[in-house]
Protein backbone atom coordinates (compact mmCIF):
# COMPACT_ATOMS: atom_id res chain seq x y z
CA UNK A 1 0.00 0.00 0.00
CA UNK A 2 1.01 3.48 -0.71
CA UNK A 3 1.67 6.20 1.52
CA UNK A 4 -1.79 8.15 -0.01
CA UNK A 5 -3.43 4.84 0.72
CA UNK A 6 -2.88 4.44 3.81
CA UNK A 7 -4.22 8.37 5.15
CA UNK A 8 -7.60 7.66 6.92
CA UNK A 9 -10.77 7.71 4.81
CA UNK A 10 -11.56 11.34 5.92
CA UNK A 11 -8.64 12.57 4.82
CA UNK A 12 -8.75 10.83 1.48
CA UNK A 13 -12.10 12.22 0.73
CA UNK A 14 -11.13 15.63 2.32
CA UNK A 15 -8.39 15.37 -0.64
CA UNK A 16 -10.89 14.52 -3.63
CA UNK A 17 -13.40 17.21 -2.59
CA UNK A 18 -10.76 19.84 -3.16
CA UNK A 19 -10.02 17.97 -6.96
CA UNK A 20 -11.94 18.89 -10.11
CA UNK A 21 -14.58 16.33 -10.64
CA UNK A 22 -12.50 14.99 -13.64
CA UNK A 23 -9.12 14.82 -11.77
CA UNK A 24 -10.81 13.05 -8.72
CA UNK A 25 -12.69 10.58 -11.07
CA UNK A 26 -9.21 9.71 -12.93
CA UNK A 27 -7.36 9.15 -10.02
CA UNK A 28 -9.89 6.49 -8.61
CA UNK A 29 -8.96 4.70 -11.59
CA UNK A 30 -5.86 3.95 -9.51
CA UNK A 31 -7.43 2.10 -6.83
CA UNK A 32 -10.54 0.17 -5.96
CA UNK A 33 -10.44 1.94 -2.62
CA UNK A 34 -10.49 5.48 -4.25
CA UNK A 35 -13.02 4.09 -6.02
CA UNK A 36 -15.44 3.26 -3.20
CA UNK A 37 -14.69 6.55 -1.31
CA UNK A 38 -16.10 8.44 -4.41
CA UNK A 39 -19.32 7.72 -3.25
CA UNK A 40 -18.62 9.52 -0.01
CA UNK A 41 -16.87 12.86 -2.00
CA UNK A 42 -19.00 15.86 -0.44
CA UNK A 43 -18.37 18.35 -3.89
CA UNK A 44 -18.84 17.92 -7.06
CA UNK A 45 -16.85 20.25 -9.37
CA UNK A 46 -18.18 20.23 -12.97
CA UNK A 47 -16.37 22.57 -15.39
CA UNK A 48 -16.42 21.68 -19.19
CA UNK A 49 -14.11 24.05 -20.17
CA UNK A 50 -11.44 21.62 -18.35
CA UNK A 51 -13.29 18.06 -19.55
CA UNK A 52 -11.15 17.63 -22.79
CA UNK A 53 -10.12 21.20 -22.96
CA UNK A 54 -12.35 21.92 -25.80
CA UNK A 55 -11.02 24.37 -28.48
CA UNK A 56 -13.16 27.07 -30.20
CA UNK A 57 -15.74 24.91 -31.72
CA UNK A 58 -14.69 21.75 -31.28
CA UNK A 59 -17.25 21.46 -28.47
CA UNK A 60 -20.43 21.04 -30.91
CA UNK A 61 -19.20 17.66 -31.82
CA UNK A 62 -21.51 15.15 -30.95
CA UNK A 63 -18.75 12.72 -29.35
CA UNK A 64 -17.48 15.21 -26.99
CA UNK A 65 -21.25 16.16 -25.91
CA UNK A 66 -21.87 12.58 -25.26
CA UNK A 67 -18.48 11.71 -23.48
CA UNK A 68 -19.35 14.14 -21.41
CA UNK A 69 -22.69 13.67 -20.84
CA UNK A 70 -21.45 10.28 -19.87
CA UNK A 71 -19.11 10.59 -17.56
CA UNK A 72 -21.38 13.37 -15.72
CA UNK A 73 -24.13 11.06 -15.68
CA UNK A 74 -21.20 7.88 -14.46
CA UNK A 75 -20.13 10.06 -11.53
CA UNK A 76 -23.91 10.82 -10.14
CA UNK A 77 -24.87 7.25 -10.52
CA UNK A 78 -22.28 5.90 -9.00
CA UNK A 79 -22.96 8.11 -6.07
CA UNK A 80 -26.37 7.16 -5.98
CA UNK A 81 -28.24 9.12 -3.36
CA UNK A 82 -25.74 9.71 -0.48
CA UNK A 83 -25.52 13.27 0.57
CA UNK A 84 -23.66 16.10 -1.33
CA UNK A 85 -22.88 19.44 0.11
CA UNK A 86 -21.58 21.55 -2.75
CA UNK A 87 -22.00 21.13 -6.80
CA UNK A 88 -20.76 23.33 -8.66
CA UNK A 89 -21.53 22.98 -12.41
CA UNK A 90 -20.23 25.51 -15.39
CA UNK A 91 -21.24 24.21 -18.83
CA UNK A 92 -20.45 26.97 -21.23
CA UNK A 93 -18.43 25.13 -23.78
CA UNK A 94 -19.86 21.98 -24.64
CA UNK A 95 -23.77 22.38 -25.28
CA UNK A 96 -25.84 20.03 -23.33
CA UNK A 97 -29.52 19.86 -23.41
CA UNK A 98 -31.00 21.66 -20.61
CA UNK A 99 -33.39 18.45 -19.69
CA UNK A 100 -29.98 16.93 -19.25
CA UNK A 101 -28.54 20.06 -17.27
CA UNK A 102 -32.10 19.97 -14.98
CA UNK A 103 -31.88 16.69 -14.45
CA UNK A 104 -28.59 16.47 -12.77
CA UNK A 105 -29.29 19.63 -10.85
CA UNK A 106 -32.28 17.68 -9.28
CA UNK A 107 -30.04 15.15 -8.92
CA UNK A 108 -27.92 16.92 -6.07
CA UNK A 109 -30.75 18.68 -5.04
CA UNK A 110 -32.50 15.73 -4.30
CA UNK A 111 -29.60 14.68 -2.41
CA UNK A 112 -29.63 17.81 -0.39
CA UNK A 113 -27.05 20.12 -1.66
CA UNK A 114 -26.61 23.19 0.37
CA UNK A 115 -24.12 24.98 -1.87
CA UNK A 116 -25.03 25.12 -5.75
CA UNK A 117 -23.48 27.35 -8.55
CA UNK A 118 -24.10 27.20 -11.76
CA UNK A 119 -23.24 29.15 -14.76
CA UNK A 120 -24.88 27.53 -17.91
CA UNK A 121 -24.84 29.65 -20.93
CA UNK A 122 -25.69 26.97 -23.37
CA UNK A 123 -27.28 28.23 -26.41
CA UNK A 124 -27.06 25.56 -29.26
CA UNK A 125 -29.36 26.01 -32.21
CA UNK A 126 -30.36 21.97 -31.23
CA UNK A 127 -32.23 23.18 -28.65
CA UNK A 128 -35.62 24.81 -28.63
CA UNK A 129 -36.08 27.71 -26.23
CA UNK A 130 -38.71 25.92 -24.14
CA UNK A 131 -36.45 23.91 -22.21
CA UNK A 132 -34.03 26.00 -20.45
CA UNK A 133 -36.14 27.19 -17.50
CA UNK A 134 -34.12 26.20 -14.17
CA UNK A 135 -36.14 23.09 -12.47
CA UNK A 136 -39.08 23.81 -10.31
CA UNK A 137 -37.18 21.91 -7.28
CA UNK A 138 -34.72 25.03 -7.07
CA UNK A 139 -36.89 27.37 -6.57
CA UNK A 140 -38.77 25.18 -3.78
CA UNK A 141 -35.18 23.98 -2.00
CA UNK A 142 -35.23 23.03 1.73
CA UNK A 143 -31.36 22.48 1.94
CA UNK A 144 -29.88 25.09 -0.06
CA UNK A 145 -27.77 27.64 2.10
CA UNK A 146 -25.38 29.03 -0.77
CA UNK A 147 -26.97 30.04 -4.46
CA UNK A 148 -24.55 31.34 -7.16
CA UNK A 149 -25.81 31.93 -10.45
CA UNK A 150 -23.77 32.91 -13.21
CA UNK A 151 -25.23 34.17 -17.25
CA UNK A 152 -23.73 36.08 -20.12
CA UNK A 153 -27.12 35.89 -21.58
CA UNK A 154 -30.01 36.06 -18.48
CA UNK A 155 -31.16 34.03 -15.17
CA UNK A 156 -34.20 33.48 -15.23
CA UNK A 157 -36.16 33.69 -11.78
CA UNK A 158 -39.07 31.87 -13.57
CA UNK A 159 -40.53 28.90 -12.74
CA UNK A 160 -44.28 28.05 -13.75
CA UNK A 161 -46.64 27.90 -10.80
CA UNK A 162 -46.28 29.75 -7.58
CA UNK A 163 -43.67 31.46 -5.54
CA UNK A 164 -40.12 30.25 -4.95
CA UNK A 165 -39.28 29.58 -1.43
CA UNK A 166 -36.19 28.65 -0.13
CA UNK A 167 -36.95 28.63 3.80
CA UNK A 168 -32.65 28.21 4.45
CA UNK A 169 -30.68 30.34 1.62
CA UNK A 170 -28.16 32.72 3.77
CA UNK A 171 -26.02 33.82 0.73
CA UNK A 172 -27.61 34.28 -2.76
CA UNK A 173 -25.10 35.74 -5.72
CA UNK A 174 -26.58 36.64 -9.09
CA UNK A 175 -24.22 37.76 -12.26
CA UNK A 176 -26.08 38.60 -15.58
CA UNK A 177 -27.16 41.90 -17.10
CA UNK A 178 -30.88 40.39 -17.56
CA UNK A 179 -32.56 39.00 -14.75
CA UNK A 180 -36.10 37.67 -15.08
CA UNK A 181 -38.18 37.77 -12.48
CA UNK A 182 -41.54 35.78 -11.98
CA UNK A 183 -43.92 39.01 -11.58
CA UNK A 184 -42.61 41.16 -9.52
CA UNK A 185 -39.35 42.52 -7.92
CA UNK A 186 -41.00 42.87 -4.74
CA UNK A 187 -42.30 39.65 -4.45
CA UNK A 188 -38.39 38.07 -4.96
CA UNK A 189 -36.43 39.07 -1.82
CA UNK A 190 -39.32 37.73 0.35
CA UNK A 191 -38.81 33.87 -0.86
CA UNK A 192 -35.79 33.99 1.20
CA UNK A 193 -36.89 34.52 4.94
CA UNK A 194 -33.21 34.62 6.12
CA UNK A 195 -31.27 35.84 3.44
CA UNK A 196 -28.13 37.64 4.76
CA UNK A 197 -26.12 38.21 1.27
CA UNK A 198 -27.46 39.71 -1.54
CA UNK A 199 -25.10 40.20 -4.62
CA UNK A 200 -26.55 41.64 -8.30
CA UNK A 201 -23.80 42.17 -10.64
CA UNK A 202 -24.24 43.59 -14.03
CA UNK A 203 -27.88 44.49 -13.63
CA UNK A 204 -29.85 45.82 -16.54
CA UNK A 205 -33.03 46.77 -14.32
CA UNK A 206 -36.15 46.30 -16.23
CA UNK A 207 -38.45 47.81 -13.49
CA UNK A 208 -38.94 51.50 -13.21
CA UNK A 209 -39.77 50.71 -9.22
CA UNK A 210 -37.39 48.73 -7.23
CA UNK A 211 -38.19 47.33 -3.49
CA UNK A 212 -35.50 45.63 -1.81
CA UNK A 213 -37.30 44.56 1.43
CA UNK A 214 -35.70 42.41 3.70
CA UNK A 215 -35.80 41.50 7.25
CA UNK A 216 -32.30 39.45 7.24
CA UNK A 217 -30.44 40.96 5.11
CA UNK A 218 -26.85 41.77 6.22
CA UNK A 219 -24.82 42.42 3.03
CA UNK A 220 -26.42 43.69 -0.03
CA UNK A 221 -24.12 44.49 -3.70
CA UNK A 222 -25.69 46.10 -6.18
CA UNK A 223 -23.74 46.80 -9.31
CA UNK A 224 -26.19 48.13 -12.13
CA UNK A 225 -24.66 48.85 -15.29
CA UNK A 226 -25.64 51.96 -15.43
CA UNK A 227 -27.07 52.72 -18.63
CA UNK A 228 -28.91 56.00 -18.97
CA UNK A 229 -32.06 56.29 -21.17
CA UNK A 230 -31.70 55.67 -25.06
CA UNK A 231 -30.44 51.85 -24.30
CA UNK A 232 -32.57 49.00 -24.05
CA UNK A 233 -33.60 49.56 -20.74
CA UNK A 234 -33.57 52.70 -18.17
CA UNK A 235 -32.20 52.91 -15.18
CA UNK A 236 -34.95 52.90 -12.68
CA UNK A 237 -37.32 55.60 -11.57
CA UNK A 238 -37.11 54.78 -7.82
CA UNK A 239 -35.32 52.75 -5.95
CA UNK A 240 -36.27 51.75 -1.86
CA UNK A 241 -34.37 49.68 0.85
CA UNK A 242 -36.72 48.73 3.35
CA UNK A 243 -33.46 46.65 5.47
CA UNK A 244 -33.09 47.70 8.70
CA UNK A 245 -30.66 44.71 9.74
CA UNK A 246 -28.28 45.56 6.57
CA UNK A 247 -24.36 46.15 7.65
CA UNK A 248 -22.79 46.74 4.85
CA UNK A 249 -24.10 48.36 1.10
CA UNK A 250 -22.34 48.23 -1.79
CA UNK A 251 -23.86 50.61 -4.48
CA UNK A 252 -23.11 51.17 -8.07
CA UNK A 253 -25.61 52.20 -10.05
CA UNK A 254 -27.48 55.41 -12.54
CA UNK A 255 -28.56 58.12 -10.30
CA UNK A 256 -32.86 57.02 -9.86
CA UNK A 257 -35.24 59.76 -9.54
CA UNK A 258 -36.37 58.75 -6.17
CA UNK A 259 -35.59 56.85 -2.94
CA UNK A 260 -39.04 56.67 -1.33
CA UNK A 261 -38.03 54.68 1.65
CA UNK A 262 -33.95 54.20 2.98
CA UNK A 263 -34.26 52.19 6.36
CA UNK A 264 -30.87 51.03 7.24
CA UNK A 265 -30.73 52.04 10.83
CA UNK A 266 -27.98 49.24 11.85
CA UNK A 267 -25.84 50.22 8.40
CA UNK A 268 -21.90 50.55 9.14
CA UNK A 269 -20.47 50.71 6.01
CA UNK A 270 -21.31 52.19 2.64
CA UNK A 271 -19.84 52.72 -0.60
CA UNK A 272 -21.92 54.17 -3.42
CA UNK A 273 -20.74 54.72 -7.09
CA UNK A 274 -23.12 56.29 -8.93
CA UNK A 275 -22.57 56.19 -12.45
CA UNK A 276 -22.78 59.25 -14.53
CA UNK A 277 -21.68 60.04 -18.12
CA UNK A 278 -19.65 62.98 -19.05
CA UNK A 279 -22.84 65.20 -20.46
CA UNK A 280 -24.65 64.59 -17.29
CA UNK A 281 -21.29 65.80 -15.08
CA UNK A 282 -21.70 69.24 -17.67
CA UNK A 283 -25.25 69.68 -16.72
CA UNK A 284 -24.18 69.21 -12.97
CA UNK A 285 -21.70 71.90 -13.13
CA UNK A 286 -24.06 74.34 -14.61
CA UNK A 287 -27.43 73.44 -13.11
CA UNK A 288 -29.04 77.00 -14.35
CA UNK A 289 -28.02 76.56 -18.28
CA UNK A 290 -31.12 75.58 -20.09
CA UNK A 291 -30.08 72.26 -20.96
CA UNK A 292 -34.33 71.39 -21.67
CA UNK A 293 -34.05 70.90 -25.57
CA UNK A 294 -31.35 69.02 -25.38
CA UNK A 295 -33.34 65.81 -24.93
CA UNK A 296 -36.25 65.64 -22.33
CA UNK A 297 -33.94 64.14 -19.28
CA UNK A 298 -34.73 67.07 -17.59
CA UNK A 299 -32.87 69.05 -15.32
CA UNK A 300 -30.42 67.38 -13.29
CA UNK A 301 -30.86 69.75 -10.40
CA UNK A 302 -34.72 68.34 -9.59
CA UNK A 303 -33.36 64.77 -11.02
CA UNK A 304 -30.82 64.12 -8.74
CA UNK A 305 -32.36 65.86 -6.03
CA UNK A 306 -33.60 62.51 -3.95
CA UNK A 307 -29.70 61.48 -3.64
CA UNK A 308 -30.08 63.38 -0.06
CA UNK A 309 -32.58 60.95 0.71
CA UNK A 310 -30.35 58.40 0.41
CA UNK A 311 -27.82 59.93 2.09
CA UNK A 312 -29.77 60.64 5.20
CA UNK A 313 -31.08 57.13 5.05
CA UNK A 314 -27.48 55.63 5.34
CA UNK A 315 -26.38 58.43 7.88
CA UNK A 316 -25.44 55.76 10.62
CA UNK A 317 -22.45 54.60 9.16
CA UNK A 318 -19.21 54.70 10.16
CA UNK A 319 -17.45 53.65 7.13
CA UNK A 320 -17.84 55.77 3.94
CA UNK A 321 -16.74 55.54 0.51
CA UNK A 322 -17.85 57.84 -2.16
CA UNK A 323 -16.20 57.85 -6.12
CA UNK A 324 -15.03 60.22 -7.81
CA UNK A 325 -18.69 60.49 -9.62
CA UNK A 326 -20.74 60.45 -6.38
CA UNK A 327 -18.69 63.39 -5.01
CA UNK A 328 -19.70 65.47 -8.25
CA UNK A 329 -23.50 64.55 -7.63
CA UNK A 330 -23.35 64.90 -4.46
CA UNK A 331 -22.22 69.07 -5.39
CA UNK A 332 -26.20 69.35 -5.94
CA UNK A 333 -26.82 68.73 -2.42
CA UNK A 334 -24.31 69.85 -0.13
CA UNK A 335 -26.42 71.93 2.07
CA UNK A 336 -28.51 69.68 2.51
CA UNK A 337 -26.29 66.78 3.30
CA UNK A 338 -27.03 64.84 6.65
CA UNK A 339 -24.57 65.48 9.49
CA UNK A 340 -22.96 62.12 10.02
CA UNK A 341 -22.14 61.95 13.41
CA UNK A 342 -20.47 57.64 13.57
CA UNK A 343 -18.49 58.51 10.25
CA UNK A 344 -14.87 57.40 11.78
CA UNK A 345 -13.23 56.30 8.41
CA UNK A 346 -13.93 58.40 5.14
CA UNK A 347 -12.70 57.26 1.49
CA UNK A 348 -12.98 59.47 -0.54
CA UNK A 349 -11.80 59.10 -4.63
CA UNK A 350 -9.75 61.66 -6.80
CA UNK A 351 -10.18 61.62 -10.50
CA UNK A 352 -8.85 64.54 -13.37
CA UNK A 353 -11.91 64.66 -14.80
CA UNK A 354 -14.44 65.17 -11.98
CA UNK A 355 -14.38 67.78 -9.01
CA UNK A 356 -14.54 67.85 -5.01
CA UNK A 357 -17.08 70.75 -5.02
CA UNK A 358 -18.85 68.22 -2.28
CA UNK A 359 -15.79 67.86 -0.02
CA UNK A 360 -15.99 70.87 2.24
CA UNK A 361 -19.63 70.15 3.47
CA UNK A 362 -18.70 66.31 3.66
CA UNK A 363 -15.61 67.07 6.15
CA UNK A 364 -17.78 69.39 8.05
CA UNK A 365 -20.73 67.20 8.45
CA UNK A 366 -18.54 63.94 9.62
CA UNK A 367 -17.85 65.57 13.02
CA UNK A 368 -15.97 62.56 14.36
CA UNK A 369 -14.17 61.79 11.26
CA UNK A 370 -10.65 60.01 12.97
CA UNK A 371 -9.17 58.26 9.25
CA UNK A 372 -9.13 59.84 5.77
CA UNK A 373 -8.33 58.07 2.55
CA UNK A 374 -7.51 59.81 -0.69
CA UNK A 375 -7.12 57.83 -3.45
CA UNK A 376 -5.54 59.89 -6.36
CA UNK A 377 -4.97 63.68 -5.54
CA UNK A 378 -6.00 64.94 -9.17
CA UNK A 379 -8.99 66.05 -9.75
CA UNK A 380 -11.06 69.01 -11.28
CA UNK A 381 -9.94 72.08 -10.23
CA UNK A 382 -13.35 74.22 -9.55
CA UNK A 383 -14.28 77.32 -7.55
CA UNK A 384 -15.47 75.77 -4.31
CA UNK A 385 -12.63 73.36 -3.70
CA UNK A 386 -10.69 75.71 -2.86
CA UNK A 387 -12.06 75.32 0.61
CA UNK A 388 -10.65 71.76 1.04
CA UNK A 389 -7.17 72.31 -1.22
CA UNK A 390 -5.16 74.81 -2.27
CA UNK A 391 -6.24 74.83 -5.92
CA UNK A 392 -7.04 78.08 -6.14
CA UNK A 393 -6.00 81.22 -4.25
CA UNK A 394 -8.83 82.74 -2.05
CA UNK A 395 -9.63 84.29 1.46
CA UNK A 396 -10.94 81.02 3.42
CA UNK A 397 -8.13 78.56 1.27
CA UNK A 398 -8.58 75.31 3.76
CA UNK A 399 -11.52 76.49 6.07
CA UNK A 400 -13.22 73.05 6.25
CA UNK A 401 -10.05 71.35 6.76
CA UNK A 402 -9.05 73.52 10.44
CA UNK A 403 -12.04 71.75 12.75
CA UNK A 404 -11.53 68.76 11.17
CA UNK A 405 -10.81 66.22 13.79
CA UNK A 406 -9.02 63.31 11.02
CA UNK A 407 -5.52 61.90 13.00
CA UNK A 408 -4.77 59.72 9.99
CA UNK A 409 -4.64 60.69 6.58
CA UNK A 410 -3.57 57.89 4.04
CA UNK A 411 -3.38 58.87 0.25
CA UNK A 412 -3.24 56.00 -2.11
CA UNK A 413 -2.15 56.47 -6.29
CA UNK A 414 0.26 59.32 -5.24
CA UNK A 415 2.24 60.31 -8.60
CA UNK A 416 4.12 62.58 -7.56
CA UNK A 417 3.48 65.65 -8.96
CA UNK A 418 4.39 69.43 -7.76
CA UNK A 419 0.58 69.71 -7.81
CA UNK A 420 0.39 67.02 -5.26
CA UNK A 421 2.75 67.87 -3.40
CA UNK A 422 1.71 71.27 -2.47
CA UNK A 423 -1.40 69.78 -1.96
CA UNK A 424 0.12 67.56 1.02
CA UNK A 425 2.08 70.54 2.37
CA UNK A 426 -2.09 72.26 2.63
CA UNK A 427 -3.07 69.31 4.22
CA UNK A 428 0.29 69.26 6.80
CA UNK A 429 -0.73 73.00 7.43
CA UNK A 430 -4.42 73.01 7.94
CA UNK A 431 -5.54 70.11 9.39
CA UNK A 432 -4.89 70.82 13.12
CA UNK A 433 -5.31 66.99 14.69
CA UNK A 434 -2.99 65.18 12.06
CA UNK A 435 -0.62 62.64 13.45
CA UNK A 436 0.13 60.26 11.09
CA UNK A 437 0.14 60.44 7.07
CA UNK A 438 1.00 57.81 4.45
CA UNK A 439 1.45 58.50 0.89
CA UNK A 440 1.72 55.20 -1.15
CA UNK A 441 2.60 55.85 -4.69
CA UNK A 442 1.13 54.37 -7.61
CA UNK A 443 2.59 51.54 -8.75
CA UNK A 444 1.41 51.13 -12.10
CA UNK A 445 0.84 53.30 -15.13
CA UNK A 446 2.19 56.85 -16.01
CA UNK A 447 3.51 58.48 -12.82
CA UNK A 448 5.74 61.06 -12.55
CA UNK A 449 8.38 59.01 -11.51
CA UNK A 450 9.48 57.80 -14.36
CA UNK A 451 11.12 60.98 -15.12
CA UNK A 452 15.23 61.07 -13.99
CA UNK A 453 15.75 62.26 -10.51
CA UNK A 454 12.38 62.42 -9.69
CA UNK A 455 11.62 60.28 -7.18
CA UNK A 456 14.68 61.09 -5.34
CA UNK A 457 13.53 65.00 -5.58
CA UNK A 458 10.17 63.66 -4.13
CA UNK A 459 11.02 61.54 -1.30
CA UNK A 460 13.36 64.23 -0.43
CA UNK A 461 10.67 66.68 0.08
CA UNK A 462 8.27 64.37 1.63
CA UNK A 463 11.68 63.45 4.14
CA UNK A 464 11.68 66.97 5.05
CA UNK A 465 8.16 67.85 6.03
CA UNK A 466 8.18 65.16 7.98
CA UNK A 467 11.07 66.97 10.24
CA UNK A 468 9.31 69.97 9.94
CA UNK A 469 6.16 69.38 10.84
CA UNK A 470 4.61 67.54 14.02
CA UNK A 471 3.08 64.96 12.54
CA UNK A 472 5.14 61.71 10.78
CA UNK A 473 5.05 61.71 7.35
CA UNK A 474 5.92 58.15 5.85
CA UNK A 475 6.67 57.30 2.12
CA UNK A 476 5.29 53.92 1.81
CA UNK A 477 8.01 52.42 -0.88
CA UNK A 478 9.13 49.09 -0.69
CA UNK A 479 12.71 48.07 -2.25
CA UNK A 480 11.18 46.50 -5.60
CA UNK A 481 9.32 50.54 -6.25
CA UNK A 482 13.12 52.06 -4.57
CA UNK A 483 15.04 49.86 -7.54
CA UNK A 484 12.74 50.77 -10.04
CA UNK A 485 12.25 54.62 -10.32
CA UNK A 486 16.27 54.96 -9.28
CA UNK A 487 17.32 52.88 -12.14
CA UNK A 488 15.06 53.82 -14.38
CA UNK A 489 15.92 57.30 -14.12
CA UNK A 490 19.75 56.41 -14.27
CA UNK A 491 19.38 54.88 -18.03
CA UNK A 492 17.67 57.91 -18.94
CA UNK A 493 19.92 60.22 -17.86
C1 LIG B 1 -17.81 46.93 -3.64
O1 LIG B 1 -17.82 46.78 -5.03
C2 LIG B 1 -16.63 47.16 -5.68
C3 LIG B 1 -16.85 47.11 -7.16
O2 LIG B 1 -17.35 45.89 -7.57
C4 LIG B 1 -15.50 46.28 -5.21
O3 LIG B 1 -14.29 46.66 -5.83
C5 LIG B 1 -15.38 46.41 -3.71
O4 LIG B 1 -14.40 45.52 -3.24
C6 LIG B 1 -16.70 46.10 -3.02
N1 LIG B 1 -16.57 46.37 -1.61
C7 LIG B 1 -17.03 45.59 -0.66
C8 LIG B 1 -16.78 46.00 0.73
O5 LIG B 1 -17.64 44.57 -0.91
Amino acid sequence: MDRVSSLPETVLCHILSFLFTKDAALSSVLSKRWLNLWKLVPNLDIDDSIFLHPEKGKGKRSEIRQSFVDFVERVLAFQGDSPIEKFSLKSTTIPVHPDCLNRWICNVLQRGVSDLDLFIDCTDDDFNEEGKDLPKELFLSKTLVKLRLRSEICVDWYYRGRGASLPMLKSLDIDSSLIFFNGEMKDFLPSFPVLEELSMTNMEWREMDITMSSASLRRLSLHGTGCEGGKRFQSPKSVSFDTPRLFLLNYSDAVAEDYPLVNMENLFQARINYIVTDKVIKQVRAPNDDWSDDDDEGNVVLRFGNVVKLMYGIQNVQNLYFTANTLEVLSLCCESMPVFYNVKFLELEGDEGRGWQAIPDLLRNCPNLEYLVIEGLLHYVTDKCGDFCDCIARADKGRSLTSCPVTTLEIRGFKGTMREINMIRHFLRYFRCLEEVWILPKEDGHTNFENPGVFELVEKILNLYDELSSCDVVFVVDNHMRRKWIEQSSLQV
